[in-house]
């Protein structure tokens, strides 16, 4: 009888803790706001990562129009959309602000103008509702979006690729990245939009409504990259920076020497318009591909990363292009690490990627601030401790690697 009894009473006590535990579980969740650039986006998230609700607004259609993102307009069109977003991941995720742990909002780096519209109405939201507050880094929470789908354990190495950025780092942990090479001009994402706009691909069919990146990655399945031989940037510098600046201006000679043979005005479409995307995406490609190669030497020499199943996590709206990941495929198979791509939905800016962060924070009781403490956006903000220096003194030399991809 009396075990019985404690059997009873142990399976009831279970329960009820199971109950706790769960209810904890359960409530502690996230909302993440995102506005560093041009997409307005907010999601709810569980402490698992499920995703209750979300929204994003897009500004792309807009800042095609006028030929890039003007930043007085992205920070009207945020203030004009900001609410309905957080109003609408709320209303589809069922969650009250009451039942909320707290808010995660992007201050760091950005655009200030875009920026402040986030920070500014979190400010509001979590005084109004007493909430705890988790000020993000953009390139962080691109950094371990992947993490939300995939059990990937600390250290990887990491390619961020966007519109705003282009850089090389280790991350050790929610908190803890060492940056490896960056950007000396501009990024890659900025490049193919500059490009695009530059062969006014906005005028072409397939493409009107496309950013920059994804255009040229639709024209250059049908083109000829071998027309165009582009030097790859920075051949003669040891090190994990980019360039594209210089690439661009290659690109646009060679467009400039085509519209005078086939004597058309700027703005009228080139007849080769497939074969300068094929060539363009295809350098851009194995500039990453070699800084990225040069990036795992260097981790390996030095016992960055682990010896069994190294991972090299790719993310950033420019990793969406399937041409790019499978350059990126090439190093690591070669390399013998492991590449992993979040969904491209969740490469290009979004709320999603916020509230993860912040859940990840949240589980690691790191950088979360009271209501009512005050912070500022950071327009500029590196990416973990920079060693670049470093990489650059080791000046790694790389055996050649063949780079061909059939589209
Ligand atoms: O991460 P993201 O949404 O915003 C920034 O933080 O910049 O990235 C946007 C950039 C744009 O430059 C866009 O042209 C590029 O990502 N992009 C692509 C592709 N899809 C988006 N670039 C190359 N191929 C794509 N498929
Ligand atoms: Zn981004």
């Amino acid at each position: 009888m009396f075990p019985t009894k404690v059997k009873r009473l142990l399976q009831l006590r279970n329960t009820l803790w199971g109950c706790a535990s769960l209810k904890a579980h359960c409530s502690r969740l996230v909302l993440g706001i995102e506005t560093s650039c041009d997409d307005t986006g907010a999601a709810v998230m569980d402490e698992t990562g499920k995703i209750l609700g979300e929204s994003l607004h897009s500004q792309k259609e807009v800042h095609l129009r006028t030929g890039g993102i003007i930043p007085t307009v992205a920070q009207q069109l945020h203030r004009e959309n900001i609410e309905r977003v957080v109003q609408e991941a709320l209303e589809r995720s069922h969650v009250a602000p009451s039942r909320l742990s707290a808010v995660a909002t992007t201050v760091k780096p950005g655009l200030g103008l875009s920026l402040g519209i986030g920070l500014d109405f979190s400010r509001r939201f979590v005084r109004q509702h007493n909430k705890p507050f988790i000020p993000i880094h953009h390139m962080e929470a691109h950094a371990l979006t992947v993490r939300m789908h995939l059990p990937v354990p600390f250290p990887f190495l990491v390619l961020l690729v966007s519109g705003g950025h282009s850089l090389l780092a280790v991350a050790r942990g929610v908190d803890d990245f060492l940056l490896l090479g960056h950007s000396l001009d501009e990024a890659p994402g900025d490049t193919m939009d500059k490009v695009a706009r530059r062969l006014s691909l906005i005028k072409h069919p397939q493409c009107s409504t496309l950013s920059g990146g994804q255009a040229l990655e639709l024209l250059a399945k049908d083109g000829d990259r071998s027309r165009f031989p582009f030097r790859t940037p920075m051949g003669q510098t040891y090190d994990c920076c980019f360039s594209f600046a210089g690439l661009r201006n290659q690109v646009n000679m060679a467009i400039m020497k085509k519209e005078a043979e086939e004597g058309i005005e700027q703005g009228t479409l080139l007849s080769c318009v497939k074969d300068i995307a094929a060539a363009t995406q295809h350098t851009v490609a194995c500039h990453l591909a070699k800084r990225t190669h040069r990036a795992i030497v260097f981790c390996k020499e030095n016992g960055m990363l682990p010896s069994s199943n190294p991972i090299l996590v790719l993310s950033g709206g420019v990793a969406s292009n399937e041409y790019i990941r499978k350059t990126l495929s090439i190093i690591t198979e070669t390399t013998g690490l492991h590449l992993l791509c979040p969904p491209a939905k969740f490469c290009t800016d979004n709320g999603v990627m916020i509230a993860w962060n912040g859940v990840e924070r949240l589980r690691e009781g790191k950088g979360i601030l009271p209501p009512n403490v005050d912070v500022c956006y950071e327009p500029k903000a590196l990416l973990g401790v920079d060693m670049s220096a470093e990489v650059r003194a080791a000046a790694i030399r790389l055996p050649s690697v063949r780079i061909k991809i059939h589209n």
